[in-house]
């Protein structure tokens, strides 16, 4: 069924555990995430970017879903709006029938200039008083994403600021967290804490303390009953990348954001874990192998399946590590 999502969190944080929150774009990646969750009896996080909604088409998305939890009735299912970048973006998330919507008002409507405070107090909580009335819940995001290593905003990606900036900047201040929870009354936020999207978060091996965990723990501390949101956690398996360089791809070396810190992070009040990069990489791997090993083949079954089963196994690894099987 679907379910809000303050619903779910409130049940992972009773409990300590985390959820991985996935990103879909398409049939094979709702099919995986389902499979891995009936599999490992696991709630259910799905997001759609607006990227992932011009992609697809809102009908399109909007029928996946509905499908996804037709045909698993006994798992709870969330359809949230990731990076919604205005509050008429979140009014048609919520028209559509997702059932969390996140106002990122971090930055400006150009997905690129940094906001101030006031402003992001102000679209955050236009969009709490539209979506509460109707039950849904609301993510913002306070302070901005980008790499303590590069001390860049993650730009790349097209979710965040440009130019480099201060340490002050790349996390997000406790005290004025507390205020931003109390006046726009949000369910959950997103917190810049050492992480940026995309599959280039690192490029050295992280050896033990790439999240600022302390800045969590404070976080944390001042807002005992707002979920708190990591974006940008893959963790970019090194085994992938070899087989995606195996296989004719072009990455460059680059490590993500190991599994052991985010888990870290979960002790202290993270709740919902954003992932997108993994999946990309695991059905891109996936679809190399495939087609470099069998060249005379051309049915898309035949390669998508490889690529849905890859993507299957990356949520399934998280729904165990993040402590989410057996929840739902
Ligand atoms: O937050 C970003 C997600 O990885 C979605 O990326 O905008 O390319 O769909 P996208
Ligand atoms: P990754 O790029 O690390 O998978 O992060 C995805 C994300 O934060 C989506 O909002
Ligand atoms: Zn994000």
């Amino acid at each position: 069924a679907l379910v809000s999502m303050r619903q779910l969190l409130d049940h992972a944080a009773e409990n300590g555990y985390g959820i991985p929150a996935f990103n879909v774009n398409n049939l094979e990646q709702v099919q995986a995430i389902m499979e891995a969750a009936d599999e490992t009896d696991s709630p259910v996080i799905m997001q759609a970017s607006a990227g992932a909604r011009k992609y697809a088409g809102e009908g399109f998305l909007k029928a996946l879903i509905a499908a996804a939890v037709e045909s698993y009735p006994h798992i709870p299912v969330v359809m949230h709006q990731d990076h919604g970048q205005s509050p008429d973006v979140c009014k048609g998330a919520i028209a559509m029938g997702f059932s969390s919507v996140m106002m990122d008002g971090s930055l400006l409507a150009d997905g690129k200039t940094i906001a101030d405070y006031d402003y992001n107090v102000d679209v955050t909580t236009q969009v709490v008083k539209m979506a509460h009335v109707q039950g849904i819940s609301v993510e913002g995001e306070l302070g901005c994403l980008g790499s303590l290593e590069t001390m860049k905003g993650d730009k790349e990606d097209g979710h965040g600021a440009e130019g480099t900036m201060t340490r002050e900047q790349l996390l997000t201040d406790p005290e004025q967290a507390a205020d931003f929870a109390k006046r726009t009354q949000i369910d959950a936020l997103a917190i810049a804490i050492g992480t940026s999207h995309g599959a280039y978060k690192f490029s050295r091996k992280p050896s033990g303390d790439i999240l600022a965990i302390d800045r969590i723990k404070e976080i944390h501390r001042r807002l005992p009953t707002t979920h708190l949101v990591m974006h940008g956690s893959s963790s970019v398996p090194q085994d992938l990348l070899a087989i995606i360089r195996e296989f004719g791809g072009d990455m460059k070396e680059t490590y993500g954001v190991p599994v052991e810190e985010i888990q870290e992070a979960i002790k202290h009040g993270v709740r919902k874990i954003n992932i997108d990069t993994d999946i990309r990489l695991a059905m891109t791997a996936a679809i190399r192998q495939f087609l470099a090993e069998n060249p005379s083949k051309f049915d898309p079954r035949e390669y998508l399946k490889p690529a849905r089963a890859a993507a299957k196994k990356i949520c399934v690894e998280r729904y165990n590590q993040f402590g989410t099987a057996g929840n739902a």
